[in-house]
């Protein structure tokens, strides 16, 4: 049996257009993907509305998906509506309110040489509940974070502003090694020791009024998430700019967040400088963010996330695909499951 610990909520998931039940096995321990990493994958939200849960910005996560699989020669069996398609039906199929949905394209059993040539495109797409990434005390109170001196690849080295499964290694390690040593996530630089952003997050900064974050140029993968609350910001009238963040930027701004699917809109209040690995941890300069506190614009922003995602502003409904076709039948189906019934939309900022 597969434990589901991790995973509540799951009951099945979609493999080359077929459902199958969570507990099923079906790839070959040969697998190229299992050796090499030659994967593509999205992570998705849906939230929950009054309509049922809606899945945000869909299309925006499949063209990435597509994209990325481009850049690892990944040909997709299924066309970007199939797969659209199946994100739908993989919320419905599991009763969920709200989720979190994983589309996964890979090399599957065939040959093992690096490269691919008689492995197949395998698609699976899964689903299940997923709260708050970083905690639901952090996402209210702000992280502490932890600057490593670890590089993200530079745009010369390999195109990383792609979710390629391989990648994410990096992100694997030093993730783990910033819980071990007491930090909630890590933050990598890049090559030109200028910050590039967390192990599965972007980082926006704020200083005096300004909304401030980097492009792929600076290695990272430019997020969704990260887009929506550069026009959520400019909607609200504050000024963006995308540029370079120095170290000094970083650690001197007034408010600093972390954006993501996974992470959402997450404070980021305390930074522990731990560049200079020879000095042992206690002596890692510690700044504090703001007053230690999360800042204004970052509560705004964070607010106004989480009311556009659960469809509660209608000025941002073009970025919510139902999963079902319509209210009545999501609440047929999740059976009195959707807690959500909020009577007035908000209009208005
Ligand atoms: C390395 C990395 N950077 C940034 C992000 C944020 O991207 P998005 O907002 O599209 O989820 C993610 C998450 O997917 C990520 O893995």
């Amino acid at each position: 049996m597969f434990d589901t610990t991790y995973f509540p909520g799951a009951k099945r998931y979609w493999h080359n257009g077929q459902m199958y039940d969570w507990q099923t096995r079906q790839v070959h321990v040969m697998s190229h993907v299992l050796h090499y990493g030659s994967s593509v994958f999205e992570g998705i939200r849906a939230y929950e509305t009054e309509c049922g849960p809606a899945i945000f910005r869909l299309p925006e996560h499949i063209d990435r998906f597509f994209y990325s699989a481009s850049v690892v020669n990944l040909e997709s069996p299924y066309t970007k509506a199939e797969i659209m398609e199946a994100c739908r039906l993989i919320v419905r199929e599991n009763r969920l309110a709200s989720a979190y949905i994983r589309p996964n394209l890979f090399f599957g059993y065939g040959n093992l040489g690096l490269t691919p040539k008689a492995c197949p495109a395998e698609l699976t797409v899964g689903a299940w509940e997923w709260g708050a990434y970083l905690g639901a005390e952090g996402l209210e109170k702000g992280v502490h974070v932890i600057l490593t001196p670890y590089k993200r690849f530079h745009p010369s080295q390999i195109n990383a502003s792609v979710k390629l499964g391989g990648l994410y290694v990096q992100s694997n390690i030093y993730a783990t090694e910033a819980r071990r040593l007491g930090y909630d996530e890590c933050i990598f630089l890049n090559l030109e020791n200028r910050v590039a952003e967390g192990a599965g997050e972007n980082i926006i900064i704020v200083k005096d009024g300004m909304v401030i974050t980097n492009d792929r140029s600076e290695s990272i993968l430019e997020g969704i998430t990260r887009t929506t609350i550069l026009e959520l910001a400019e909607d609200l009238g504050y000024p963006t700019r995308i540029a370079p963040i120095t170290v000094d930027d970083f650690l001197g701004a007034d408010e600093v967040f972390f954006t993501g699917t996974a992470a959402e809109v997450t404070p980021i209040t305390r930074i522990t400088d731990s560049r200079n690995r020879e000095l042992p941890q206690e002596e890692w300069p510690v700044h504090v963010i703001g007053e230690g506190k999360p800042g204004p614009l970052t509560l705004q922003l964070a607010k106004l996330y989480s009311e556009v995602v659960r469809g509660m502003n209608p000025n941002y409904e073009k970025w919510l695909t139902y999963a079902f076709d319509s209210k009545e039948e999501a609440q047929k189906a999740l059976n009195g499951k959707l807690k959500f019934s909020r009577k007035e939309r908000i209009t208005k900022f």
